[in-house]
């Protein structure tokens, strides 16, 4: 198992390149599935949530591969598995995100129940649900979800759940709805920007949504899709890391190709503590040079504050001027990372979905784990303003959807080393 030592204190100054979105690039990945021919991604991040669902696409009979340039070749060269193992699905949830396409495509979808995480429960009902709508029959078998079809009917499904939409249960109907037999309407769908992208992406395929981006999208079925070109959107999660990096250094950053449209809620707290964001011709520029201010913050489905981001925003609230509120609305567990944060000195308090965090002059270096991958990214951001040296354990959560981090981190001018444990 591998390390990351940082020694706090630097302000961060210079250029950051943001990489393609993690959560674009898998359900892209996994809608290949429903292709003839050839696709080829770019901008795919070389991330191991991205390897794991290249193993399962194998396993799926879909050849991946990257070329010369980082391009990722896609080709379908078998249809006959239509499994998806507890073995691989229990690595990635995205996993997920093959139950639509191999049902649409294959008729068949086997997939093993993804279980908890360490962010909380996180059921599937709503993904089970949207594609029985289409006239599927479901069955348990074993710990699997299996959905069954000869043909699949357009339908009018609804994807509300007790915390707003889902994310990839919009992708999942959407992805069985491009072949279904005539028009699908799902409403209380997920408006994220890699819905967007998905649906972009299938419509550059031959597919007929309309809708994206909105809570109401509509996909007219068609016969057959072929596959393209497609770039992969800017990480806007990653972007946010970076931009909470700048922050909590007091440093100057400027992140190429992050897009501020993508971030508005974000950007708009960050505003309001006093940090400096601003657009530039190639991305998004950030800024801070004082203490900021305290504030309350509530996580909410696109384009609301974006659960993804909370951790790392908590962890700069540790060291802002008074009171803060940070209340997770998506997924009321996601709190792990303030444990490892009172190590190093953050006085934060949880309430229910609720932490209240009382703002320190500093952090202080300390022993940490890496717990799932925000936290993770959160106590990497409190290292790198901690007094001393800070040891967070267990870099490969990190390296699920953070590509590079201690180089693109040492580039700017933090003292961050991975080492071998
Ligand atoms: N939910 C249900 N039933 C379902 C599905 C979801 O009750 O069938 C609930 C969840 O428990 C949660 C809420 O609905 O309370 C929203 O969850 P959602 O389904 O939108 O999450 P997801 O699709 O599993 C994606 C991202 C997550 C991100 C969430 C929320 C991908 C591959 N994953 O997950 O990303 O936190 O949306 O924005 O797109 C991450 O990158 O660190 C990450 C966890």
């Amino acid at each position: 198992m591998q390390r990351f030592e940082i020694v706090g204190g630097n302000r961060l100054k210079g250029t950051i390149e943001i990489d393609g979105a993690k959560n674009s690039a898998l359900p892209i990945m996994a809608a290949t599935i429903l292709l003839e021919g050839e696709t080829v991604l770019k901008n795919v991040p070389d991330l191991a949530d991205v390897r794991q669902m290249q193993a399962l696409l194998a396993r799926l009979g879909v050849k991946t591969h990257r070329d010369e340039n980082g391009a990722m070749h896609i080709r379908v060269e078998d249809e006959m598995n239509t499994h998806a193992e507890y073995e691989l699905v229990s690595k990635m949830r995205a996993s997920v995100c093959v139950m639509g396409p191999l049902l649409a495509k294959r008729r068949k979808a086997q997939v093993s129940m993804p279980g908890g995480c360490a962010i909380g429960s996180r059921p599937i009902d709503m993904h089970v649900a949207g594609l029985q709508a289409f006239g599927a029959d479901f069955e348990l078998v074993n710990g699997d979800v299996l959905l069954r079809a000869k043909k699949l009917r357009g339908s009018e499904i609804f994807l509300g759940g007790p915390f707003g939409s889902s994310v990839t249960a919009t992708a999942n109907v959407m992805m069985a709805g491009v072949l279904a037999g005539g028009r699908t309407v799902i409403a209380a769908a997920a408006c994220e920007p890699e819905i967007v992208d998905l649906a972009d992406f299938l419509n550059a395929c031959g597919a007929r949504i309309t809708g994206q981006g909105t809570p109401q999208i509509t996909i007219d079925g068609v016969e057959t899709l072929k596959g393209t070109e497609h770039r992969v959107v800017p990480d806007r999660i990653e972007a946010g890391t970076y931009m909470i990096a700048a922050a909590i250094t007091n440093g100057d950053l400027e992140l190429q190709g992050a897009r501020l449209e993508h971030m508005q809620a974000f950007v708009d707290r960050l505003r309001r503590i006093g940090v400096i964001v601003e657009r530039y011709e190639k991305g998004v520029t950030v800024s801070s040079a004082r203490r900021l201010e305290a504030i309350e913050v509530t996580t909410q489905p696109y384009p609301g504050f974006p659960t993804d981001l909370q951790a790392q925003l908590t962890a700069l609230l540790c060291l802002a001027d008074g009171n803060s509120i940070v209340t997770e609305k998506i997924f009321p567990d996601r709190f792990l990372h303030i444990g490892e944060l009172a190590r190093m000195g953050a006085h934060v308090r949880k309430e229910g979905p609720t932490v209240i965090i009382e703002g320190v002059k500093r952090l202080v270096g300390a022993q940490v784990m890496a717990s799932d991958l925000r936290a993770s990214a959160a106590l990497v951001l409190a290292g790198l303003v901690a007094k001393g040296t800070t040891c967070v354990h267990r870099a490969y959560h990190i390296d699920r959807g953070y590509q590079r981090i201690e180089e693109k981190l040492a580039g700017v001018g933090a003292s961050i080393r991975r080492l071998q444990e």
